[in-house]
């Protein structure tokens, strides 16, 4: 795992589509491998798989590897989208990667849900400088759907044990971006 110099090529980023669905462990991998550094969930391959075929995931690929990814999840019958599972592999960190897939998933989080408020839940400075960017604003958790399912979530987080003890349900910080005016939405 090299580092990308300035004669290499930069990693693509995509949308992903049912041809990807063998990338599905490679992305599990990706999360699994930062998970214990950072407030990320894992992710079992099986259910990525189901976000990649759904077109509901992003992709950094530099050639075949998958060195980047995200996707979103639709809650609250399409009242609100969730971007999860951001990550890009440490050597390629800090080039602008995480920030191309991030607007990757807005666009087709958009396009399909364009009545949707996008949610993000996070620790990550990194994370919280892209939606700044992009005009989110930071709301309390009890701003986001109380869908369980939508909760359980944060089972496979490394942090969930200690949350719920202090009767907590997350430890990030909660971050909405509202529908274009005219739209709806929560
Ligand atoms: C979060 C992550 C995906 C970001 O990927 P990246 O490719 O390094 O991100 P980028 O280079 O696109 O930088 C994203 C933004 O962070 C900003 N940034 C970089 N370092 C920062 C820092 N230390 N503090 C605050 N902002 C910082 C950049 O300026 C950029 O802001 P912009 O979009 O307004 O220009 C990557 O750090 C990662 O994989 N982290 C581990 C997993 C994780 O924590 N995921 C988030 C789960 S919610």
């Amino acid at each position: 795992m090299n580092g990308i110099g300035k004669s290499e090529r930069r990693p693509r980023v995509r949308g992903s589509g049912p041809a990807d669905a063998g990338l599905a462990e490679e992305a599990s991998r990706l999360i699994e491998s930062v998970a214990e550094e950072f407030d990320i969930a894992r992710r079992e391959h099986s259910f990525l798989r189901g976000k990649i075929t759904a077109a509901q995931a992003a992709l950094a690929l530099l050639d075949e590897e998958l060195v980047g990814f995200g996707y979103w999840s639709a809650w609250d019958a399409g009242r609100f989208v969730s971007h999860s599972g951001l990550v890009v592999r440490p050597d390629l960190r800090g080039i602008g990667l995480g920030g191309e897939l991030k607007r990757c998933l807005f666009a087709s989080s958009r396009e399909r849900l364009p009545a949707a408020s996008v949610m993000s839940l996070t620790t990550s400075p990194q994370v919280r400088a892209m939606n700044l960017s992009l005009g989110f604003r930071v709301v309390s958790l009890d701003a986001l759907p109380d869908d369980p399912e939508f909760w359980k979530g944060c089972d496979a987080c490394r942090n969930v044990e200690r949350v719920r003890s202090e009767g907590r349900r997350c430890c990030c910080e909660a971050m909405l971006l509202d529908p274009p005016a005219g739209k709806g939405g929560a």
